[in-house]
């Protein structure tokens, strides 16, 4: 598996953790010391997430200087959406004029890489050549903006990368266990046959639990990955991961013994875009040069279920 292309998009609006602190107790002092959080782009009345994942998506297919028909898929990931249905990957085919099968996956913040593997898994079964992966989330959506400890760690966003079938092979782990330190029930509605309290969507985290269980899946996954292809951290050029936490990333950076220069990060401008969080950092890399040609990379993330995944590639 190959990366040909890269793209992405974020809202126009940035909000600061000062803005926040205008209407919530909470302190620019609390939110980066703690995180490494200074803003976020957040997606306001004139924007919207489907714009986003198409302009994110015509960007990789203009990096990977193909046209859409030569598409065989397109895999959109997401946590949240403007659709119910159609899947938002079908509105991103019609965008660009592609003619493949297009479907949604929801692999929480982990997304990504369980979209790697799924798109992985059509090129080895000989079902596809070039898939368009688009990862986009409107995660302020979700949030619960009266819940200061969860809500000023989330921004809005999409990332999106072609990848063929004509590279070396590629390692994928991925693994899924439930738990509840980080859920958000579907909307509640009142039918005809079910009368219920109508009740919106909320983003309920448990910080603490999520934040062991993101460094001990992370460092194991990431452990895999490498020992499936024989290498050490020592042979990885960059090491992308879920820009949830800047301390989440410090933690796994110590546990490597890796210098600071193969951990690039953005979260400090993005907050937390969930799936699109890695192929985002990703673009911004990949546009200002700093990838080489053979270089080994390795992807990491996790998110509710509780799910985590790495993937490492040559570039
Ligand atoms: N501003 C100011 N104070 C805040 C706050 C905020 N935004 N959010 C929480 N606090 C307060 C708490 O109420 C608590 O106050 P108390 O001591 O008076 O009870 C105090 O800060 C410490 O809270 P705690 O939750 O223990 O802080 P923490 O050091 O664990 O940091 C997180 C909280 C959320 C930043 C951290 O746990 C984290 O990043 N976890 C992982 C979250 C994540 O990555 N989620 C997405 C996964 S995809």
């Amino acid at each position: 598996m190959k990366i040909i292309g890269t793209g992405s998009a974020i809202p126009r609006r940035e909000v600061t953790n000062d803005m926040l602190a205008e209407f919530l107790d909470t302190s620019d002092e609390w939110i980066s010391t703690r995180t490494g959080i200074k803003s976020r782009r957040v997606l306001s009345t004139d924007e919207d997430l489907t714009q986003l994942a198409i302009q994110a998506a015509k960007e990789a297919l203009k990096d990977a200087k193909i046209d859409a028909s030569e598409l065989d898929y397109i895999l959109c990931h997401n946590v949240s959406n403007d659709f119910e249905t159609p899947a938002l990957a079908c509105v991103i085919q019609g965008a660009v004029s592609a003619h493949c099968p297009s479907l949604d996956l929801n692999g929480a913040c982990s997304g990504f890489i369980f979209t790697l593997d799924c798109a992985n898994g059509l090129m080895k079964a000989g079902r596809a050549k070039k898939i368009l992966i688009v990862c986009a989330e409107h995660m302020t959506k979700m949030t619960d903006w009266t819940r200061r400890e969860s809500c000023v760690l989330f921004g809005d966003g999409a990332g999106a990368i072609i990848i063929t079938d004509e590279g070396p092979d590629c390692e994928i782990s991925i693994s899924t266990t439930y738990s509840d330190a980080l859920t958000c029930n579907a909307r509640v509605v009142t039918t005809p046959f079910s009368q219920q309290e109508e009740k919106y969507a909320k983003l309920v985290m448990k910080g603490r639990e999520v934040f062991k269980l993101a460094v001990q899946s992370s460092a194991h996954d990431i452990q895999e990955v490498m020992d499936k292809a024989h290498l050490t951290a020592e042979d990885v050029r960059f090491f992308l991961l879920h820009q949830a936490n800047l301390r989440i990333v410090d933690a796994i950076k110590s546990h490597l013994d890796q210098p600071e220069e193969k951990f690039p990060h953005n979260i400090e401008r993005r907050g937390n875009t969930s799936s699109a969080s890695v192929p985002l950092l990703l673009d911004e890399i990949n546009k200002q040069g700093m990838i080489k040609e053979g270089d080994i990379l390795v992807f990491s993330a996790f998110g509710a279920g509780f799910s985590s995944g790495a993937c490492l590639i040559r570039w």
